[in-house]
């Protein structure tokens, strides 16, 4: 496996890059956006794929690179279904699976931090946002945070197999991993036995606001890929002119969601399931989707936003796909237009 911590000084925070072999697919956890470029650089070096960003929660302190990675790179980006963050490509559930080729990560909801804060477990080691930090939890103090839900958060971290390694996403006195059973012994804020005690020793702390808090909060709020471009150049249904479709012979509605996604949210009736991964392959001669085209049908995308689909319109555009075309907001706006709200 390709592992990496990589550091941003100017907020202490910590990236991961994850991959299961050079030459494969790679994922990165709570990318900075000041250090996008070096990660391009080193996916660039070691022959990786950015196929998937994720954020742990909504930051306060830094600004998140998930639009910049996804601008470059056309990547999937991943947050928690309680996210405020305007558009992210997927969002996953507690219990949920991130699958990139050759790794997949469990999902946690861990909420108390923030209401949307997750971790995120591989194999022998937990990536923890800022839930459970190196002998220090993260602050409850805004962005919806619960001291009370943290306490029961860590809780469950705390049954973790005592070995696991403790990757966090911020450290500001130099260390870089820790094991749930070194933290059980020896972090501080682990020692109270309720969570009373607990919500009372967050209480005491009167931390000051993060430095970056004002500009960064409504910049990581604001990630969406831009759909109104791909709407001005006349690519674009929305989900109500979208109804009018189903069954029509000459369209052939393209899914490019997961299964895990298909399965939660359900689907538009008469879609082909295409996974935005093997996206090239179907655009590319001899694909799927490349075919179908030919043989005359209108390609129509769609996704869970329209943000996966809008970056499928453009690509199969430029593969010589000019029939491609996607719903605006996605399935989100097709639940919502058809009065469903799951
Ligand atoms: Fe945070």
């Amino acid at each position: 496996m390709i592992f990496r911590q990589l550091f941003d000084s100017a907020s202490s925070t910590y990236s991961y890059l994850l991959a299961s072999r050079r030459g494969g697919e790679a994922l990165i956890i709570d990318p900075v956006l000041e250090k996008v470029d070096r990660y391009l650089k080193l996916m660039q070096e070691l022959d990786l794929r950015l196929v998937k960003a994720i954020d742990t929660h909504l930051h306060a302190d830094h600004i998140t690179g998930l639009g910049a990675l996804r601008d470059h790179t056309h990547c999937i980006t991943v947050m928690g279904e309680q996210s405020k963050v305007d558009v992210v490509s997927m969002r996953v559930c507690d219990g949920d699976r991130v699958t990139i080729e050759g790794l997949s990560l469990d999902a946690l909801y861990t909420p108390g931090h923030t209401d949307d804060s997750f971790c995120f477990v591989h194999r022998d080691r937990v990536f923890t946002g800022d839930t459970l930090l190196i002998r220090g939890t993260g602050r409850t103090d805004f962005q919806n945070g619960d001291a009370r839900m943290q306490y029961e958060s860590l809780q469950r971290l705390l049954r973790l197999p005592e070995e696991t390694l403790v990757f966090p996403a911020h450290d500001y006195k130099g260390d870089t991993v820790s094991t749930i059973g070194e933290e059980k012994q020896y972090n501080p804020r682990l020692r109270t036995r309720n969570a009373d005690e607990y919500a009372e020793l967050m209480a005491s702390l009167h931390l000051p606001n993060p430095k970056m808090m004002d500009v960064a909060i409504p910049a990581n709020v604001h990630q969406g890929l831009h759909q109104e471009e791909v709407a001005r150049r006349g690519w674009s249904y929305s989900a109500q002119d979208a109804k009018d479709l189903i069954g029509r012979p000459e369209i052939a509605l393209i899914d490019l969601r997961e299964k895990s996604e298909r399965e939660r949210h359900g689907i538009i009736p008469g879609s082909l399931h295409a996974p935005y991964g093997e996206l090239m392959d179907n655009i590319g001669k001899g694909g799927l989707i490349h075919e179908l085209a030919k043989s005359g049908k209108t390609i129509v995308f769609y996704c869970a936003f329209g943000e996966r689909s809008a970056m499928a319109v453009q690509a199969a555009q430029d593969n010589g796909v000019t029939s491609s075309r996607h719903i605006e907001g996605g399935m989100a706006a097709w639940l919502k237009t058809s009065g469903e709200f799951r």
